[in-house]
């Protein structure tokens, strides 16, 4: 039987990387899903190309007009929210002495501001029973050189989770995070590191993770299907990591 049979999800930054995996097995196991992204050209490349009954919708995740627009064009099309994946977030690095203004307010807007105004967009529309996951890092647990920035907007998202999941017990909706480790996915190639740098960090990561390599984004999917279906249902408050036991060895 398929877990999310006649589901409604939403899973923002959905054009690449762990979103796009995500949507790909929640469609597989019978969910309605509502990809976003912030580019129309790539979101009309996915146009007819995956199986199963979805919605693709423009929407920048800083943006909380766009989150409203988002949360009315769901309902609009599939009715009420079953599973929320915030998700979409952008990797930047910048050692102190180095942090410009503007990356710092980039970074919040669309890792912490963004993920908790769709969720103000859509709490009146989530399902009892409902599950919100989000999406946080290793990076918000461990002190790792030029992620000041971007590290704490993942602990701010992980405070966030804990807040939310108290807020919402009473209407059974459960609220956590996955926590992934190094992933392979296209973030890698729209930072504002070289390649060099790029190379230098997950050679030096790589051998830090316990299971000595890059995780993949089916594994992280995989993780957020678990916490979106009633196989957690007793879950919520959770981060649940998936880096090869980085943070936890
Ligand atoms: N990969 C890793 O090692 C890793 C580790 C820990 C946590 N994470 C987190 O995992 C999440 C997914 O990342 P990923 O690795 O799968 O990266 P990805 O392939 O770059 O996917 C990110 C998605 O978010 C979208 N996005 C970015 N900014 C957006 C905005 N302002 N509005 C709407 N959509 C936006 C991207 O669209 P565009 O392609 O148009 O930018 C893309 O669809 C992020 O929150 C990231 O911080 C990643």
């Amino acid at each position: 039987m398929k877990k999310l049979e006649n589901k409604v999800a939403v899973i923002t930054g959905a054009t690449s990387g762990m979103g796009l995996e995500t949507a790909k097995l929640f469609l597989a196991q019978g969910a309605k899903v509502v990809l976003t992204g912030r580019s129309q050209e790539k979101l009309d490349a996915l146009n007819g190309q995956l199986e199963g009954d979805y919605l693709l919708v423009k929407a920048d995740a800083a943006s909380i007009s766009d989150s409203k627009k988002l949360v009315n064009q769901t309902v609009e099309k599939f009715g009420k929210i079953d599973i929320l994946f915030l998700n979409a977030g952008i990797f930047k690095a910048a050692p102190a002495g180095m942090i410009e203004e503007s990356l710092f307010d980039e970074i919040y807007n669309i890792n912490v501001k963004g993920p908790l105004f769709t969720v103000n967009e859509a709490v009146s529309q989530l399902n009892p029973g409902g599950s919100v996951i989000f999406n946080t890092s290793v990076s918000g647990v461990k002190g790792m050189p030029g992620v000041s920035v971007y590290g704490s907007s993942k602990a701010a998202i992980r405070s966030i989770v804990r807040t939310l999941a108290a807020e919402l017990a009473p209407q059974n909706i459960r609220v956590n995070a996955v926590s992934p480790g190094p992933i392979e996915t296209p973030i890698w190639s729209k930072t504002n590191l070289t390649e060099e740098q790029i190379g230098g960090f997950s050679e030096g990561v790589s051998a830090q993770v316990p299971l000595g390599r890059f995780g993949k984004e089916v594994e992280v999917a995989n993780t957020v299907l678990f916490l979106a279906s009633n196989d957690a249902s007793y879950i919520t408050g959770a981060e649940v990591p998936v880096d090869g036991g980085l943070a936890q060895v």
